[in-house]
């Protein structure tokens, strides 16, 4: 399997994306590192702890992060994720342990344990952690394989007109990310509300018809309730699994390179990812951005991921 740490905060999609990377045969989840995002720290590290209970998940790392952004104040998603990061579901106690490691250094320790460019880094939340990691300990630079991350846009945003909402909550952690040298592929807003979980997908879902499946059903389902009162959608973006889907089968997304850089500055601008798509990009580009996505293809991953789940 494709060795992968998962740094998230869930949230909705952030639970689904821990439901593919744990459910699917061809990922090796190391580590599941939380930061403060779509709710603050403490309720976005239970959350996490709970959905690995419905789906059983054990020896798995569980860290939790930064509790701040590294400049910026706290700005959740409470509007979209509700008070708890994730309205709706019952959700259990936990039964894992968080490890007693900050998830800064289990990201850092885990790296240098591996041996080089096997571990992909998937943050699907603000990218605080990693970028406290990067400057703790740079050495990771030359070891990560790669980082697919969700977050930013080609064009538009969902924060703001111009941002997406990960990158938009810690920018100055988007700039030292991006520009660190390492590989980094852009799994945006272009694809991601390509990633919709329409009526029929979350039938589809629930005729599997475990516990797991139910469960992702319904937290689909109240998802989908709060995108439609908040983006008027009809169904709602499943943004995060994208990336461990990339992880899983990069042939499902369409990928260019590109330069990135992130507005930090912005009068109304900032978090946006300007993506300069004029010219043929520098040899030297490390960075990569998706424009499209098979999304047939991404939800049949999902499909296989719960199959496999089983009961959990
Ligand atoms: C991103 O913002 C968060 O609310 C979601 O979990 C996702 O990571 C989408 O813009
Ligand atoms: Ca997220």
């Amino acid at each position: 399997g494709k060795k992968i740490i998962l740094d998230c905060d869930p949230g909705y999609d952030d639970a689904v994306a821990l439901f593919l990377a744990h459910g699917h045969p061809d990922i090796e989840l190391l580590a599941v590192t939380t930061v403060v995002g779509n709710q603050t720290l403490e309720k976005v590290t239970r959350n996490a702890l709970s959905v690995a209970r419905i789906i059983k998940m054990e020896n798995v790392t569980f860290a939790a992060g930064c509790t701040q952004p590294l400049v910026k104040p706290i700005h959740t998603a409470a509007e979209i994720h509700g008070e708890s990061g994730l309205d709706g579901p019952v959700l259990p106690e936990p039964h894992l342990r968080l490890s007693l490691r900050h998830a800064v250094d289990v990201i850092i320790e885990t790296i240098l344990s591996q041996p080089k460019d096997s571990v992909t880094l998937v943050p699907t939340g603000g990218l605080t952690n990693i970028a406290m990691a990067l400057r703790k300990e740079p050495k990771i630079i030359d070891r990560v394989r790669e980082v697919v991350l969700m977050g930013g846009a080609i064009r538009g945003g969902n924060a703001t007109p111009c941002a997406e909402f990960n990158i938009y909550i810690d920018p100055e952690a988007a700039e030292i990310v991006f520009n660190a040298g390492w590989k980094v592929t852009m799994i945006g807003l272009d694809v991601t509300h390509k990633a919709l979980a329409t009526l029929p997908i979350r039938n589809q879902i629930r005729q599997i018809d475990t516990g797991p499946a139910r469960f992702l059903s319904d937290l689909l389902g109240f998802f989908s309730e709060k995108y439609q009162k908040v983006h008027g959608f009809d169904a709602p973006a499943i943004h995060d699994p994208c990336a461990v889907a990339y992880v899983i089968n990069p042939d499902l997304f369409t990928v260019q390179q590109a330069p990135i850089s992130i507005e930090t500055q912005g009068k109304h601008t900032t978090g946006m990812t300007v993506v300069d798509l004029r010219h043929r990009p520098p040899a030297t580009c490390q960075t990569y951005v998706a424009t499209d996505i098979n999304s047939e293809a991404f939800w049949a991953l999902i499909v296989e991921a719960m199959q496999h789940i089983g009961e959990g």
